[in-house]
């Protein structure tokens, strides 16, 4: 059987005038279909770069990446990881001009060729089960920052994807509204959907995914069950990291 997602070695690094980033070093991941993981690590340790390449939205130095047992390595191939993975951003990136509605229904039309009819109806459908249906026509200003991730979560439902991707989806909300998006994140993890999910919120992360990779420096530097990963953390990068983690919570 094919893994969902599998890197194989792959190197990303960016370059600019004076400086080379090697952003994700000879990684290394195996996702099986319906499986959810989550990706945690320090800021800069190559998380998002690697949901990125994953999504096709960058392109990798060396190495290889398999969606499905099909294999992408060159430039010209990126555009096409894009048909079987969705992703989720940390600051939505919603359409302000279109509503809420017109977001989720505006991909389907373009890339499924769905008639806009349709799109629109399955765009009714999917704002129904985050429980937005209500607000179909508000624009994303209109709405609180759960409510415009929410609309985020039905656009990404929306093509169809087999690979849902969420970069710290509630990273960007305030406390209050973090549990509605969590809530409907881990009721998406149970329709047997692969999802890659990076987080700082390591309760969700426990409570989500029984796989864990830590990242750190490009690398992925400890993999394991989240438990093992969040409770008895071998290396010593793991450990420091997840002091400071404590040390920046609140008391109580
Ligand atoms: N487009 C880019 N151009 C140059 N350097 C980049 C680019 N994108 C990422 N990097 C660099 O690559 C490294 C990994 O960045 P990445 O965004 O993947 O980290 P991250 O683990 O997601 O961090 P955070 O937790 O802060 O989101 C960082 O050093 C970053 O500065
Ligand atoms: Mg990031």
């Amino acid at each position: 059987m094919n893994y969902a997602v599998e890197l194989m070695n792959v190197s990303k690094s960016f370059k600019s005038k004076n400086t080379t980033t090697l952003a994700l070093d000879s990684v290394h991941l195996k996702i099986q279909p319906g499986e959810i993981v989550t990706l945690i690590g320090p800021s800069g340790s190559g998380k998002s770069t690697c949901l990125r390449t994953i999504n096709g939205l960058e392109t990798i130095s060396s190495g290889q990446i398999e969606i499905f047992g099909k294999r992408y390595t060159s430039q010209a191939d990126a555009h096409l990881l894009r048909r079987d993975t969705a992703m989720i951003f940390q600051k939505f990136e919603l359409f302000p001009h279109l509503t809420a509605l017109e977001n989720v229904a505006l991909a389907p039309h373009l890339r499924l060729s769905i008639s806009k009819h349709q799109a629109l109806s399955q765009a009714t459908e999917l704002l129904k089960k985050v429980g937005l249906s209500s607000h179909e026509g508000k624009y994303p200003p209109m709405l609180s920052g759960g409510q415009q991730q929410r609309v985020a979560i039905a656009r990404a439902l929306a093509v169809r994807p087999k690979i849902l991707l969420c970069d710290e989806p509630t990273s960007a909300l305030d406390p209050e509204l973090v549990d509605e998006v969590l809530e409907l994140l881990k009721s998406i993890a149970a329709t047997g959907m692969t999802m890659i999910i990076v987080t700082h919120e390591m309760r969700f992360a426990r409570d989500v995914s029984k796989t864990c990779h830590f990242f750190d420096a490009g690398r992925i530097v400890e993999s394991g069950s989240t438990n093992e990963i969040l409770s008895q953390p071998k290396s010593r990068r793991l450990q420091s990291f997840l002091s400071s983690l404590k040390e920046s919570l609140p008391e109580n």
